[in-house]
């Protein structure tokens, strides 16, 4: 065998020029998705104690948020209500003067340039704060399908440019495909949460949604975490029916989902970095222990490497302004 004493990687890593050159991941703003929470209220910008820079928003205080990011790069968003009011079967949901319809009514009117997501379930909206309509203790697939379905149409028609159903329930890609089809809205991508994992990174959305389950786990529809075959079983199952675009959630911890799902499908994919790993990096910034601005760039262009096509995190500003930069 022939070994080529002549190669040397380091030759290509001899100035800054050169470097930038035979990079191997660009990133653009252009796939960065903010997510946001917008609650009832008026002069509401409370600050979530569990993800330090992020806020709860009334509608009428979205201007100042929606303006930040504007200047940032970030023109789109990813919306979660928190409603005043919850009852058994989530109603609050697909109210057209619920909280998501009326931020979404809203920005399309003043802000209409911003590309508007939603996430549709039901967890913040259910007393009990399961994704779904309970059968006794149980979360019932086919009936939650139903209401689900119902939710994404109801943002659909409040002006949601697209939605992204988070339930995890078997078939509700068919199900919001088909009732959006009926109804005018042919042209809304469906964003499938379709490798969803129970997973603790999300305690802070939870403490900032009010979303935590009062009894149980979520562990009979989100993913077990041991599981990487069945991610691209699920995703299998979102292609079919109609998903135009595939997530996988969380993100840093997932990578290897993420690049598998992304070399067997040919639809995009989005990583959904979520609130706590938002949080880890706030909380060792703020002990001191690690660079935040180093680490939030160097995660971001991570997950970008490992196959992303849309990067969902709540840093999407700062990271933006980091690729404005040339940092990145
Ligand atoms: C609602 C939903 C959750 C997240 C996104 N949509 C919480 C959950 O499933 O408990 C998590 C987002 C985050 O942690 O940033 N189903
Ligand atoms: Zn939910």
């Amino acid at each position: 065998m022939i070994y080529n004493f002549k190669d040397r990687p380091r030759r290509l890593r001899t100035s800054e020029t050169l470097r930038r050159m035979v990079r191997e991941t660009r990133i653009s703003s252009d796939s960065l998705v903010y997510p946001f929470f917008v609650t009832e209220g008026t002069g509401v910008k409370e600050e979530i104690p569990s993800m330090p820079g992020q806020y709860r928003w009334s509608v009428d205080r979205l201007p100042e948020l929606l303006d930040e990011l504007g200047e940032s790069g970030v023109g789109s968003v990813l919306i979660f209500g928190i409603p005043d009011k919850k009852d058994d079967i989530g109603s609050g949901a697909w109210d057209e003067n619920g909280i998501v319809q009326k931020a979404l009514k809203f920005i399309k009117r003043d802000f209409k340039d911003f590309y508007c997501i939603t996430d549709v379930c039901l967890c913040e909206y259910t007393s009990h704060g399961h994704c779904g309509i309970l059968s006794g203790d149980y979360v019932d697939n086919d009936k939650s399908l139903e209401v689900i379905s119902k939710t994404a149409l109801s943002h659909a028609e409040a002006g949601a440019d697209m939605v992204a159903p988070s339930d995890m329930m078997d078939g509700r890609i068919f199900a919001v495909r088909s009732l959006l089809d009926s109804n005018r809205f042919v042209n809304i991508p469906i964003m499938a949460y379709s490798a969803k994992y129970s997973s603790a990174f999300y305690g802070p959305f939870r403490d900032a949604a009010d979303s935590a389950p009062a009894f149980g786990d979520r562990k009979t529809y989100q993913m077990d975490f041991h599981n990487a075959k069945e991610a691209l079983f699920e995703a299998k199952l979102d292609d079919l029916e109609g998903a135009d675009i595939l997530m996988v959630k969380p993100g840093l911890a997932y990578l290897d989902v993420l690049k598998s799902v992304k070399s067997r499908f040919d639809k995009p994919v989005a990583l959904y970095s979520v609130s706590g790993e938002y949080s880890m990096i706030k909380a060792g910034a703020r002990l001191g222990y690690i660079d935040e601005t180093d680490i939030v760039g160097e995660t971001a262009v991570c997950m970008f490497r490992a196959g992303a096509d849309i990067l969902i995190t709540y840093y999407a500003p700062e990271i933006a302004r980091l690729i404005k930069k040339g940092v990145i």
